[in-house]
């Protein structure tokens, strides 16, 4: 029997979405089922706000960033009533799946909704922070790295013609896997995260001496720091403020900010995008319900929505370790 999927994108949209969105659509059509997207993340079940979504929409798709389908972060979602509003959507309009594509905020809606709605249940890991557990990767989260890769990239070049020390603040929200990555593809001087910062006064010691002892060896010297968001007390001005006080050097900020979210998805992207797209059209053929698609191991599997909010995802090791090794090599 033919099923009616409903597809949304809720929270921080991120490079990809669009890929799955296709990959969603054109796996439904080959089961016989049809698709209806909703509008602006979870406002589009409270506003009934939808669009069919056939395969002749979804031609030169998988380029694009963004989404199609809008998104949002939706307060009303956040209360009973928008809940049971958006449960009466997907009874009026005769949805037997709803898959969303989002982050863990997205997916502890989906599972309050569960509450108001027995239809199934379907979750998608897209967001540029990489912070859900229970996935190795989300849809997003490579584009964003080589945003800011290639942005530090430019800002070396300025910060070598002018011995000046940078601080790059990258997105993340409250976790360090895209800092990290771009700190160490770019090979940055210094990195702060939320997972390894223990106070102010040990990371500003700790850039002083290095900076001291290349200055010694080598003469003035240019310096970048990759700061994750939300995680210096005061933010990046005050890190700013701090460093040129403490070196006596000229010190810049650059706040990359939404630039990370934006532009054509990476090749990896692309079909981490396809892979868990299609994933979860195989999983609507079964009674699987409550469950986000993953990867894990370069495998794809299927696990609870709960995982996402068990505890917090760590950092890779290997990557930490490597980083930690080049950031306190002197050369
Ligand atoms: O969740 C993705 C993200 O880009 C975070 O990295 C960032 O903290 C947040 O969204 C910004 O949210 P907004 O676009 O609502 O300002």
């Amino acid at each position: 029997m033919s099923k009616h999927i409903a597809v949304l994108t809720s929270g921080g949209d991120a490079p990809g979405m669009n890929a799955c969105i296709r990959a969603i659509v054109i796996s439904a059509q080959r089961n016989g089922d049809n698709v209806t997207g909703y509008l602006r993340g979870y406002n589009g079940l409270i506003d009934q706000q939808s669009v069919p979504l056939t395969c002749e929409r979804m031609h030169n798709l998988t380029q694009r960033g963004g989404t199609i389908l809008h998104s949002a972060r939706c307060d009303r979602f956040m209360h009973q009533e928008g809940i049971q509003q958006a449960a009466d959507t997907l009874h009026q309009d005769g949805i037997d799946t709803l898959i969303v594509i989002g982050g863990d905020g997205s997916f502890r809606g989906a599972h309050k909704l569960a509450q108001h709605w027995d239809g199934q249940l379907i979750g998608i890991p897209g967001t540029i922070d990489n912070d859900i557990t229970g996935t190795d990767a989300t849809i997003g989260y490579y584009t964003a790295i080589e945003t800011a890769v290639s942005s530090i990239d430019k800002v070396r070049d300025t910060a070598d013609a002018f011995d000046r020390i940078f601080v790059v603040e990258v997105m993340g929200r409250e976790a360090g896997f895209l800092g990290l990555s771009a700190a160490l593809a770019s090979s940055a001087d210094f990195v702060i995260l939320p997972e390894l910062f223990t106070n102010s006064e040990n990371c500003l010691t700790q850039i002083d001496q290095q900076i001291r002892q290349r200055t010694d060896e080598r003469g003035p010297v240019s310096y970048i720091i990759v700061l994750a968001e939300n995680c210096w007390p005061g933010g990046i001005n005050d890190l700013v403020g701090q460093l040129t006080n403490t070196t006596g050097m000229e010190v810049r900020p650059v706040t990359l900010g939404h630039v990370q979210r934006g532009g054509p998805p990476t090749s990896q992207d692309r079909i981490l995008a396809m892979q868990l797209g299609t994933y979860a059209c195989e999983l609507t053929t079964q009674n699987t319900s409550g469950v986000m698609t993953a990867i894990v191991q370069h495998q794809l599997v299927a696990v609870p929505l709960d995982t996402c909010w068990s505890g917090k995802k760590p950092l890779d090791a290997a990557c930490v370790t490597t980083m930690q090794t080049l950031m306190n090599q002197r050369y």
